[in-house]
């Protein structure tokens, strides 16, 4: 697939076959993530890799249950509360492999970094039949301190995308967008 054609055709797939992701496969995507431009070539970035459906599916249960309660502090997810309720929804889609990607804030410029690594990473997945949808519900119970600790995180680094990665079952028409705004063209 030539890269014009991974960028038309990636979607956030949410649906994966039982299968695990080569380790090989993972450390390729992490390395191909951090080819993304990066502002003043700082690479503010750092990675946690959870592997094995039925771990992931458990973090999944754990973060549903912390924000449960707390939906009324994360107004951005309110309309999510019915998903987010039940217990038969898997947060993650049953992935075989999850990446969250991190970003050091001494760099002014992490947050636009990380971002890119995680759309290559995407990317990347995409070319090689691998499905990601980035989690933004992870993202505040992932930014947590003791969360951070546990996954050996530094202190200071900041939670930016949480990716489900997985060999993607099915096949999902390319996206359809609205026309670019154009604010100015000279
Ligand atoms: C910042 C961000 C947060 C997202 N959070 C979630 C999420 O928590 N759960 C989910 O199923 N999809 C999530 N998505 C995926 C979007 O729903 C998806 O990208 C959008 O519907 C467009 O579909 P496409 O990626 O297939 O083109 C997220 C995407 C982004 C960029």
């Amino acid at each position: 697939m030539d890269a014009l054609q991974c960028i038309r055709s990636r979607r956030s797939g949410r649906s994966y076959e039982d299968r695990p992701i080569p380790k090989d496969t993972i450390n390729e995507l992490l390395r191909l993530g951090t080819k993304a431009a990066t502002g003043s070539g700082m690479q503010p970035w750092g990675f946690v890799v959870l592997e094995g459906r039925e771990r992931i599916e458990a973090l999944s249960t754990e973060i549903k249950a912390w924000l449960r309660p707390r939906l009324a502090e994360l107004p951005w997810l309110a309309q999510y509360e019915e998903w987010l309720r039940k217990d038969s929804y898997n947060i993650f889609y049953n992935a075989p492999a999850l990446v969250a990607v991190y970003g050091d804030p001494a760099s002014h410029w992490h947050v636009y970094d990380a971002s890119l690594c995680a759309a290559n990473i995407m990317l990347a997945a995409h070319a090689q039949g691998l499905g990601t949808c980035w989690i933004g519900f992870a993202e505040s119970f992932m930014n947590r301190s003791d969360i951070k600790s546990r996954y050996h995180v530094p202190e200071d680094f900041r939670l930016i995308s949480v990716l489900t990665l997985g060999f993607a079952r099915g096949h999902l028409p390319e996206a359809e967008r609205r026309t670019p705004r154009v604010f100015y063209r000279g």
